[in-house]
Formats: C-alpha cells, sequence, structure tokens
C-alpha cells in the first residue's frame, strides 16, 4: 500500500447483496472501486450487527486490492488478530470504543496492519493531536454509526479541514465515512480527505447481473471529488 492523496473510493459492502459478496467484491473492483470497505458491528457499540472474521476470510480471496475494516465494535482487542489473521490491510477502531484506543492502535501496528482511527460525529479532534504518529488513517464518521443509507452530517466538513491541518505532511490517510454522494464528496475532498466510503450511493441500480451502474456511480462520485 503506497501512500497516496489521489481520491480513492471505497464502496461499503454493507449496502451488496448479503447472498453474494463474493460477486460483489469482484464486481465493484471491475468497476473501479480502489478500496472494498467492511463493517464490522457487534449490537453493543452500535446498534446493529455484521460480519465477523470469518466472513472476512472468506471474501478475502475475492478482493485484489485493499480490504478495509471498520470495526465498530467494543471491546475492539480481542478481536484484532483475527481480522489480521482475516486477512484485512487497515483495521480501523473507533476512538469512543474504550479508554485505550492508545494501547488499540499499538496492538494493530503490532500485527503488521495499517491502523486506522474512527471518530463518532459528536467527537472533537484534540484526543487525536497525541495520536497521530500512530495512525496511518483518520476516519470522520458523517453519520452516526449503525446502518447504511443515513443523511450526511455537514458539521462535519469543518472538522476535517481541522484534522487536515492537524495531520500536516504526515503520511495520515483522511476517510469519510457515511452519507457520500455526488453532492457531498467535493465537499470533503476540498475540505482534505482522500479516501471516500460510499454504501448506498454506489451499489444503487446495479446488481452483479448489471454491474455497470456500480462503475457510473463511482466514476460519478469521484469525478466531483476530484474537481473540488
Ligand atoms: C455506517 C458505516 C458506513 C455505511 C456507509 O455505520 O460505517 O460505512 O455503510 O453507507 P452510506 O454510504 O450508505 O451512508
Ligand atoms: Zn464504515
Amino acid at each position: 500500500m503506497e501512500f497516496s492523496r489521489a481520491i480513492k473510493i471505497a464502496p461499503s459492502i454493507l449496502s451488496a447483496d448479503f447472498a453474494n459478496f463474493g460477486a460483489e467484491c469482484r464486481a465493484i473492483e471491475d468497476q473501479g472501486a480502489d478500496w472494498v470497505h467492511v463493517d464490522v458491528m457487534d449490537g453493543h457499540f452500535v446498534p446493529n450487527l455484521t460480519f465477523g472474521p470469518a466472513m472476512c476470510a472468506a471474501i478475502r480471496p475475492h478482493i485484489r486490492g485493499v480490504m478495509d475494516v471498520h470495526l465498530m465494535i467494543a471491546p475492539v482487542d480481542p478481536f484484532i488478530e483475527a481480522y489480521a489473521a482475516a486477512g484485512a490491510d487497515v483495521i480501523t477502531a473507533h476512538l469512543e470504543a474504550g479508554p485505550h484506543i492508545h494501547r488499540t492502535l499499538q496492538a494493530i501496528r503490532n500485527t503488521g496492519k495499517k491502523a486506522g482511527l474512527a471518530l463518532n460525529p459528536g467527537t472533537g479532534i484534540e484526543a487525536v493531536a497525541h495520536l497521530l504518529d500512530m495512525v496511518d488513517l483518520i476516519c470522520v464518521m458523517t453519520v452516526n454509526p449503525g446502518f447504511g443509507g443515513q443523511k450526511f452530517i455537514h458539521s462535519q466538513v469543518d472538522k476535517v479541514r481541522s484534522l487536515r491541518a492537524m495531520i500536516g505532511d504526515r503520511p495520515v490517510h483522511i476517510e469519510i465515512d457515511g452519507g457520500v454522494t455526488v453532492e457531498t464528496a467535493p465537499l470533503v475532498a476540498a475540505a482534505g480527505a482522500d479516501v471516500l466510503v460510499a454504501g448506498s450511493a454506489v451499489f444503487k441500480g446495479g446488481s452483479v447481473a448489471n454491474p455497470a451502474p456500480y462503475g457510473a456511480n463511482i466514476r460519478a462520485i469521484r469525478a466531483a471529488a476530484e474537481a473540488a
């Protein structure tokens, strides 16, 4: 994974056909996805349940590029090894998921994987200042985590701008997760984001049998972000 600030589109398979994950991963990559975003939810940290490490291991052979695993779980530490073994390239944990985020980020880095830090919409960036040299990615949640298809929270755009200034020239990605569309992508790209997660906006109108709309959606989001 070479570091670059070029725009990367990361479709969230939370919006994919749950009976067809392997084919969906191949389809979105064939249609131009840069990363594949996997939303892991535990029904405790967030009010929804999704994928365990066995599911991640099962889809790994169907992903050529980056598998970006977003852990919306608490506690996190007991499961880091399992998601690393499942083949994640990036493992992202929430700042709000426990009292020892520093230890969690160390544990992720110790597996040899890239370490991501996610911030809920209500969380400020002050705490991040002391973690900047131990993260490879900061995920700014632009919805409250738990579900796809929610409305983008505009107050987060200023947060992205401040975070971008705080990061300076460190090789740290800014990822945006939630409500990314052709309309909202330019706002966060202009503020300094480089990884755009999009679930409903990528998968809408398409299917494994008809994947061309995925490509059109990915190109439209990328073009809107790059024009910003
Ligand atoms: C929300 C997840 C997101 C979500 C994005 O908890 O982390 O990745 O699936 O979905 P959209 O793009 O539909 O908001
Ligand atoms: Zn996510």
